[in-house]
């Protein structure tokens, strides 16, 4: 956790200018700056940045916000992590909060594997390029596969000395503490107390994490030693940097395109990872052989909503195919199935096609993986009607999962006909599922809360592994139980947006509001705090400052703000207005709330707002004028609404009557707000 007063140093030191300028070639307009958009394929300059208020804007795709979204969505980081690169970036020293003289120690420690795990790295692709043996085997062997210079150093793939003590005497010289190999697994203690070499005479291929430190690596052996002679890989063993059931091979190196081209495409080995970067597919993860965990598909789950899974054409294949799948459907995930041609992997297929080639075969093979599933158990069951009903047991379970509804409701359709079974049926086969499924995850947050409790109670306890990624097991109908997401019920919600929950939804009625509210709440993240001259009941005059002047003039007519994420803004600020140096802007775009940070800079990059220039002072003066008619234009909108919504009513002859009476008095609030918003009457 970092202290806000660190996030608030942070942020004061970051320049948007020369953050983004780390990505994009941004050249002055006006008191502005502009360059492509980083985020989109963008063909002429719509990235704008505005030093003067910290933030950058792209008009053509909306992405944005302050340095921090910045570096959060150029390298897919989360919000702490982001605050952490800007402070690398600054120079300013991250002050944890609260942590014990044991967590420090073991912060100490992580941060000395992560050290010894960087240089061993280096030392190994070292000695791929520098050493004889090196260079005569190891980098001889990636270069007989095909692998290029440029995807050996991107990946930093390297090469182990054949000897005992190589990389252990080396690391002694340069003074690293061999507890740290030995706790990192680069190396072992023999029972005669040596510490010896991990890997020897193999090629190594580092694993990094999400940021870019090194965790573990895997070394493969020769292939001229491979008949009987050892494990073909080994890898690190866990340790406190390293849970293999929580990391993905590539990840690294993929995010941004995986984010780009919102799809990941997930593959088996690391050679098939780096093969398809060769030929030009980026978004691309491994999960190195193992079954894959939740925890996987939630950190999958950062980037993209979309995966692929390439397979081989092969009986394991397929069959690995039908495995595991139904974690990524009960994650809200899409999933697709590539199979490729019998006998390629995507690491031998990469290597006979080119980008475009692999591409197009990816477009056209690529199927969905339900009516995959369907049409392939069809094939298997036949006519045996045993199998069959198993076949459309096993469906219903994975269709049942699947968090959106509306989505559900497309499978049932489809699998209805292919299965030409009756479609009300399957339908209720899946709701049955979803009850039995959500009766489970009630039990399960029994069972969490009752384990929070306990650990609450005695902090000493050490935490036992929730399960929240137990390696996927079930493949059969008859094995299937009801999945048990550990995350909150509305996970069960249908994501309205794909996932992307950059705003709340609102109810359609709100929309007619929002074009209003918007603009009132742009006036008040960039002005609240600044004060209004107005009058008292008795009438005389009062200064209040904005925030308070709208939350004020709002309430007397007991109206709040339609917006979901405006109305919290409103009510949040109401209660920070007091604080000592309170600063409208400041407080919204630095808020620990994350949507209301960006939408704050979202409202402070208004277009209209930034090709304003120098009238920005004019538009201060004015604001008090603004906003009182904001205001009026807002309750005519209000009022028009129910209005309308009146004589809806009068056409039911029992309402009529009192519908008419309202609609009259309506209509004589609405005259008086007009005659004093004059010629003035937004709608929208
Ligand atoms: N794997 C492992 N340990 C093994 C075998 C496999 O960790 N003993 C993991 C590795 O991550 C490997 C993946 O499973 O990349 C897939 O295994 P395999 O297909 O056998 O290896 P490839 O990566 O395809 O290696 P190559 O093409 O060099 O044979
Ligand atoms: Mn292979």
């Amino acid at each position: 956790m970092l202290d806000q007063n660190t996030i608030d140093r942070i942020i004061d030191a970051a320049n948007i200018v020369d953050v983004v300028s780390e990505y994009v070639s941004l050249r002055r307009a006006g008191a502005n700056y502009k360059g492509l958009c980083p985020f989109h394929d963008d063909k002429t300059p719509s990235f704008h940045v505005s030093p003067a208020k910290g933030i950058c804007k792209c008009f053509a795709c909306g992405e944005g916000g302050n340095a921090v979204h910045f570096i959060m969505k150029i390298e897919q980081l989360s919000y702490v992590e982001a605050l952490k690169w800007l402070a690398k970036k600054y120079g300013i020293e991250v002050e944890e909060k609260e942590l014990t003289p044991e967590q420090r120690q073991q912060l100490n420690e992580r941060e000395a594997m992560f050290n010894i795990n960087e240089w061993a790295s280096q030392y190994y692709h070292d000695i791929l390029k520098n050493d004889i043996d090196g260079r005569t085997i190891g980098l001889a062997y990636f270069h007989n596969r095909g692998f290029r210079d440029d995807i050996i150093e991107k990946f930093r793939l390297g090469f182990s000395i054949d000897q005992w003590e190589a990389l252990s005497k080396e690391a002694k010289r340069k003074g690293y503490n061999p507890e740290y190999l030995i706790k990192t697994g680069l190396c072992y203690k023999k029972d005669d107390g040596r510490i010896t070499d991990r890997y020897r005479g193999r090629v190594m291929f580092p694993w990094f994490n999400v940021s870019g430190k090194i965790i573990a690596f895997g070394g493969r052996v020769l292939d001229t030693r491979t008949k009987g002679v050892s494990q073909k890989y080994i890898n690190s063993p866990e340790s406190d940097i390293f849970s293999k059931r929580r990391e993905l091979y590539g990840l690294f190196q993929a995010k941004k395109q995986i984010a780009k081209e919102d799809r990941v495409y997930m593959v088996e080995g690391y050679t098939d990872v780096i093969s398809m970067h060769q030929c030009g597919i980026e978004n691309v993860v491994a999960n190195s052989g193992t079954a894959l965990t939740q925890a996987q598909i939630r950190l999958l789950h950062r980037y993209t909503n979309n995966i692929t899974l390439l397979y081989d054409g092969d009986e394991a294949g397929i069959h690995a195919a039908l495995r595991g799948t139904d974690m990524f459907l009960a994650e809200g995930m899409n999933v697709k199935i590539l199979l490729l041609p019998d006998g390629d992997d995507p690491d031998s297929f990469a290597r006979k096609h080119n980008a475009s080639e692999f591409k197009a075969y990816v477009e056209e093979k690529q199927t969905d993986f339900i009516l995959f599933k369907t049409n392939l158990l069809l094939q298997d069951a036949g006519r045996d009607p045993q199998k069959r009903a198993q076949l459309t047991l096993s469906i219903v379970y994975s269709i049942s999962v699947i968090p959106d509804e509306i989505l559900r409701a497309a499978y049932v359709h489809e699998c209805a006909e292919l299965l030409q079974q009756d479609e009300a049926m399957l339908l209720r086969k899946v709701v049955e599922n979803k009850q039995a499924a959500l009766e489970q995850l009630r039990k399960q947050q029994e069972i969490e809360r009752e384990r929070q409790e306990r650990l609450a109670n005695n902090p000493e306890t050490t935490e036992e592994p929730t399960g929240a990624d137990t390696p996927i097991t079930q493949e059969s109908p008859t094995e299937e139980q009801p999945t048990t997401p550990q995350e909150t019920p509305s996970r069960w919600l249908p994501p309205h947006d794909g996932g992307n929950t950059r705003q709340s939804v609102e109810p359609p009625s709100a929309s007619r509001f929002h074009g209003i509210e918007r603009m009132m709440m742009s006036l008040i993240v960039r002005y609240g705090e600044q004060n209004i001259l107005t009058e008292d009941a008795e009438g005389n005059p009062l200064q209040l400052p904005l925030i308070n002047y709208v939350y004020e003039d709002l309430s007397a007519d007991e109206l709040s703000l339609h917006t979901p994420i405006y109305s919290k803004m409103l009510n949040e600020a109401i209660l920070h207005i007091t604080d000592p140096d309170f600063q409208s802007s400041r407080y919204f775009l630095n808020n620990p709330d994350l949507d209301i940070s960006r939408e704050a800079a979202n409202l402070m990059t208004d277009r209209y707002q930034l090709s304003k220039g120098q009238h920005m002072l004019s538009e201060q003066e004015l604001m008090p004028e603004y906003i009182t008619h904001l205001l009026l234009d807002y309750k005519f909108l209000v009022i028009d609404d129910e209005m309308k919504k009146c004589q809806q009513d009068m056409n039911d002859p029992l309402l009529c009557t009192d519908a008419m009476h309202k609609y009259m008095q309506l209509s004589n609030i609405q005259r008086q707000l007009g005659k004093r918003l004059g010629d003035r009457i937004i709608m929208n």
